[in-house]
């Protein structure tokens, strides 16, 4: 087998991992290598995987816990804690891609999932990239005057937030049940592993922040979405087959993209790790 290799995608964002098969077990150095380049470089991209279920899961726990989604209905079949993204779901005659606007994991958990992940099973022939923007890197180039402004405020994240930009599909009574109470957490958090402070923003889950009229809770989300998803902070994925990708939720936002061909379909394996409250 090659040797492991970890190169950089971009100058701030994301790092190709080739040389390692994650069916086999990975010792400890390799795995210091991995978790190192993760907390650096946020998303990691391992190239040429061939996982079942089950190997995901055991190559997942490499990284962390697994932690239950929210829609536990929305699972691979006979892999009750192995979750999927695809384009296949349709209410009220309209088609739900996942993840389609910038946001970070379940924050409207009190502990949101620190890592999620995608292995890709089917893609279609050209588009659905997954793009993710350095949430470091946006907080760092903000004006002094703004990063004053945020750094003691919180903001109500919930599951169905009323200003949410998007439809979240379809979850099940069950499901519903036992998501638990909103996460109420800062507009920056400082990352456990690397030190560095970061923006912690999801219009999707937001629905107030703390001390504000929900009209200036808006407009403040607002200026600073549009300021964290500028081009200059993004890493933006073309998937291949046999991709596992990994990211950091509390370091960048991601989205998925609905820019291809509905006819072919686009299904990836999902999981997430474990997390810690937001400080
Ligand atoms: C997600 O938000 O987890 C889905 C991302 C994707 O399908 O590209």
């Amino acid at each position: 087998m090659a040797s492991l290799t970890i190169t950089p995608l971009t100058d701030h964002t994301g790092a190709e991992v080739t040389g390692i098969d994650f069916t086999e077990p990975v010792d400890g150095e390799t795995r210091a290598r991995l978790s190192a380049a993760f907390a650096e470089r946020h998303v990691l991209v391992m190239r040429g995987q061939h996982f079942t279920p089950d190997q995901f899961k055991v190559a997942a726990t490499i990284f962390g816990e697994l932690q239950q989604h929210d829609k536990r209905e929305h699972h691979v079949p006979g892999h009750p804690d192995v979750y999927y993204v695809s384009n296949d779901e349709i209410v009220n005659g309209k088609r739900i891609i996942p993840g389609e606007s910038f946001h970070t994991d379940h924050s409207n958990h009190p502990r949101p999932p620190k890592a999620t992940m995608l292995f890709a099973v089917e893609l279609p022939s050209r588009g659905g990239d997954t793009q993710y923007v350095n949430m470091h890197a946006a907080y760092r180039d903000l004006p002094e005057a703004t990063r004053h402004r945020i750094d003691g405020l919180k903001a109500v994240h919930v599951y169905f937030s009323k200003y949410s930009p998007r439809s979240l599909g379809h979850i099940d009574e069950e499901s519903l049940r036992r998501v638990p109470p909103p996460g109420i957490h800062p507009l920056v958090r400082t990352h456990p592993e690397n030190g560095r402070k970061a923006l912690y923003l999801n219009p999707v889950r937001m629905e107030s922040i703390l001390g504000l009229e929900d009209t200036d809770a808006l407009a403040l989300i607002d200026a600073l979405m549009q300021h964290a998803t500028q081009k200059k902070y993004e890493y933006r994925h073309k998937w291949r087959p046999g991709d596992w990708v990994m990211w950091d939720n509390r370091s960048v936002m991601h989205q998925a993209n609905a820019d291809y061909d509905m006819s072919e379909r686009r299904y990836l394996y999902r999981l997430m790790l474990k997390g810690e409250a937001p400080i």
